[in-house]
């Protein structure tokens, strides 16, 4: 019997999660994320939705069991719900365990049950704030009725829902009890992120954003009893069970406990770059390889693999000399978290 191809690194981790951000555009523009004047990609620079589709394909081929589309807002890429019909053969060949998606919600009422027709079950919503007002001044263009719209929505449509707030201090810090009944109440699973230093914002100073989750799981604590589980979701978080609301909060602590160990990911950019660590520069470029051997895979999969033995062990991402390591010239859209 053949041994199926599997990907691993040099420090013996399994590459089974494929990022792949299909657009570097959005409809909102997040202080933390972009800056309000952002230049973007030519569209010619873009994979086109059959180049993703072959470059998942590919990584599907290698063992990536789990799939998830980011931006940017990967829902305002057009025509992507063709790209996500395409990928549900390989949910239906099992080839595929979860393809799945982050999105800022604004485009779920429309996707929400098209994207269930493709198999998705489960959607990560980035929501830092459950105040239409301060949504406002978070997001600067987002509108908070159309993304508790497109939740509902998604919750009608069937899938799962998991709540995205990256905590940010002086801003959403005050609502975390909030956000704690708020999906408890829904049956939404909530994850709590980390600031981390990507993309300079000019402005804005990360060490003012910072809030470590070891801060606010004790100010949780002195509402709602937490208890530690072993439960994963093939992502960073360490989740928690809440006994009152018999709900599940993750934390990603990128900064305050690091997780690159157990790093199961790539991430692929709209352009086709493939970034082996969030938190590093290093990048292979898989566009280049595809264009140069159309209809031919052996080139790509030996690119893959090339990459794959260059991932690094981690991030140097690090506040704790009160000053910024680590920083990422890149915005978080170019890589899709
Ligand atoms: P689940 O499938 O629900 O576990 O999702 P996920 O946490 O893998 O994906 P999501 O898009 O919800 O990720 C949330 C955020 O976690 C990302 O936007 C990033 O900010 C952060 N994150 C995800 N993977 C990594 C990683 O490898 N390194 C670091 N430093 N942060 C990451
Ligand atoms: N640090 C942590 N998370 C971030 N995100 C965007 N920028 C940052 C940052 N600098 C999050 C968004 C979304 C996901 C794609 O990444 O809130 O949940
Ligand atoms: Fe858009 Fe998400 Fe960045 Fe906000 S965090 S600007 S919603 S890509």
């Amino acid at each position: 019997m053949s041994v199926p191809p599997r990907l691993i690194d040099p420090f013996q981790r399994e590459i089974t999660y494929l990022r792949v951000s299909v657009t570097d555009r959005c409809d909102f523009r997040c202080v933390y994320c972009m800056a309000e004047h952002m230049e973007f990609l030519p569209k010619a620079e873009l994979l086109t939705l059959e180049e993703l589709d072959r470059l998942c394909s590919a990584f599907v081929g290698l063992g990536v069991q789990k799939l998830r589309i980011t931006g940017g807002e990967p829902l305002v890429r057009k025509g992507i719900m063709t790209f996500f019909r395409g990928m549900a053969r390989h949910l239906e060949s099992g080839a595929l365990r979860e393809l799945t998606l982050t999105t800022n919600g604004s485009q779920l009422e429309r996707f929400a049950a098209e994207l269930f027709d493709c198999g998705v079950r489960r959607v990560n919503v980035s929501l830092d704030t459950l105040d239409a007002a301060k949504f406002k001044a978070i997001t600067r263009w987002g509108r908070f009725e159309q993304v508790m719209r497109g939740i509902e929505a998604a919750a009608a449509a069937g899938l799962a829902i998991k709540i995205n707030a990256v905590a940010l201090r002086g801003v959403n810090c005050d609502e975390i009890h909030d956000f704690v009944a708020w999906c408890g109440a829904r049956g939404f699973d909530l994850t709590f992120i980390e600031v981390m230093p990507m993309g300079d914002l000019g402005e804005e100073d990360r060490l003012d954003q910072y809030y470590s989750l070891e801060a606010l799981r004790a100010d949780l604590e002195t509402r709602w009893t937490l208890t530690d589980t072993q439960e994963r979701t093939g992502g960073p978080a360490r989740y928690v069970r809440v006994a009152e609301t018999g709900g599940r909060i993750g934390f990603i602590t990128p900064l305050s406990h690091n997780f690159c160990e157990s790093c199961n990911r790539v991430r692929l950019t709209c352009t086709g770059q493939l970034y082996m660590c969030l938190g590093q520069e290093d990048d292979a470029d898989l566009r280049r390889v595809l264009r140069s051997h159309p209809g031919e895979d052996a080139p790509l999969i030996e690119a893959i693999r090339a990459a794959i033995a260059r991932k690094p062990k981690g991030h140097d991402f690090d506040y704790s000399r009160q000053e910024v390591a680590g920083q990422m010239s890149r915005h978080m859209s170019h890589t899709g978290g």
